[in-house]
């Protein structure tokens, strides 16, 4: 039977925002789900020298996996750019899926490895800066 995507998983998925690398990424984060086998990497570009504090100036993808991880690597690097490195830090999985009006409940994980890389992305981020790293909430990767 065919998932039932919305019309902002297929447009994220259709066309992808942000998709590439950065050279000498100030974070590099990469998140993997050994049940689907599917990879998610995240290039973070940071302005530390915003007033308000680090800002993600650029940030980039490369996901080797299905549309919703697609979709989920597109929009969750729309919602961080500009932010904080604190205010992204912040952004969680459902908050992704939300964005997207929702993913099936079966490709919910999907979302999670957008969250995991960009907190790994973070934390390479933060470890270069002679920053603590932060723990990394582990999720469950349930059966696909
Ligand atoms: Fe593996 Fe979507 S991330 S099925």
């Amino acid at each position: 039977m065919a998932l039932d995507y919305s019309a902002k998983v297929m447009d994220h998925f259709s066309n992808p925002r942000n998709v590439g690398e950065i050279e000498n990424p100030d974070g590099l984060g990469e998140a993997g789900n050994p049940q689907c086998g599917d990879i998610m990497k995240i290039y973070l570009k940071v302005d530390d020298k915003a007033p308000q504090g680090p800002i993600i100036e650029d940030v980039k993808f490369k996901t080797f996996g299905c549309a919703s991880a697609i979709a989920s690597s597109s929009m969750a690097t729309e919602m961080i750019k500009g932010k904080t490195v604190d205010e992204a830090w912040k952004m969680t999985n459902v908050a992704v899926a939300e964005a997207l009006d929702g993913l099936p409940p079966i490709k919910m994980h999907c979302s999670v490895l957008a969250e995991e890389a960009i907190h790994k992305a973070i934390n390479d981020y933060r470890g270069k800066r002679g920053l603590e790293v932060i723990p990394i909430k582990e999720h469950e990767h349930e059966a696909v």
